[in-house]
């Protein structure tokens, strides 16, 4: 298959030395784009800021706004069989970013945040036969917030978890998740490494893939 794959965060400049962001390492989506090249699939990643190095034999492409990664997930679909977005993507921008950096000064400071494009639901009409798998980072029960997600954004896997829970949320190795089908499926995975939630999930896409091309063996 062809893949593509979105991780980390976007970052929403204020003015030239700050920005807007979120906590999101980008190890999950790595770890997918990792588990994706090593079951022989062509895959691209589309990564905003992150600490991590380049996963091998993926190719690499860097963004920092969500604008930014709205532009290469357009440039890129076309020619991939599925979109998996593991980005955390920021939510608001500041609507004005100053071109010097904004002095220090008495009082408060009030910025004007507005919303970024949603890029899964932008996106949605050019779905045709790919699959499109989200993920849900929640605080708290994700599953009722992911099911709305699942059917607003068209998708027919979402990834859900809780990242209220220091032990399997941002920055942190291992993971524990439920995976919502659109036919209303629901398993509970348990709590394993990123990397073996990632091959688990590539493994639930290719048998999705099968299923969706007749089922034919192979
Ligand atoms: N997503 C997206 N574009 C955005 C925000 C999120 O495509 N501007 C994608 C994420 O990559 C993820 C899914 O939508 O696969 C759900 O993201 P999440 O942040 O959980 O949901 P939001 O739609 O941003 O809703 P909320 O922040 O209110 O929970």
């Amino acid at each position: 298959m062809r893949l593509l794959v979105t991780a980390g965060p976007t970052r929403e400049p204020l003015d030239p030395v700050r920005y807007l962001s979120n906590r999101s390492s980008g190890k999950m989506g790595y770890a997918v784009a990792s588990a994706a090249a090593a079951r022989g699939h062509a895959v691209v990643l589309i990564s905003g800021p992150v600490a991590l190095p380049p996963p091998p034999d993926v190719r690499l492409v860097r963004v920092n706004t969500a604008a930014e990664m709205l532009g290469a997930v357009q440039s890129e679909l076309a020619d991939c069989e599925a979109l998996i977005m593991a980005a955390a993507v920021a939510d608001w921008r500041p609507v004005f970013i100053a071109g010097q950096k904004i002095k220090k000064h008495a009082g408060n400071l009030t910025v004007e945040l507005e919303p970024t494009a949603d890029i899964l639901r932008h996106i949605k009409s050019d779905k045709g036969a790919r699959l499109f798998v989200g993920f849900a980072a929640e605080t708290g029960d994700p599953l009722p917030a992911a099911r709305a997600k699942l059917q607003a954004k068209g998708l027919d896997f979402i990834v859900a978890n809780d990242v209220s829970r220091s032990d399997i949320g941002f920055d942190v190795d291992h993971n524990q998740v439920t995976l919502l089908h659109v036919d209303g499926r629901t398993d509970h995975w348990p709590k394993m490494t990123k990397k073996e939630t990632a091959e688990r999930l590539i493994r639930e896409l290719e048998l999705a893939v099968k299923a969706q091309s007749g089922g034919a063996a192979g």
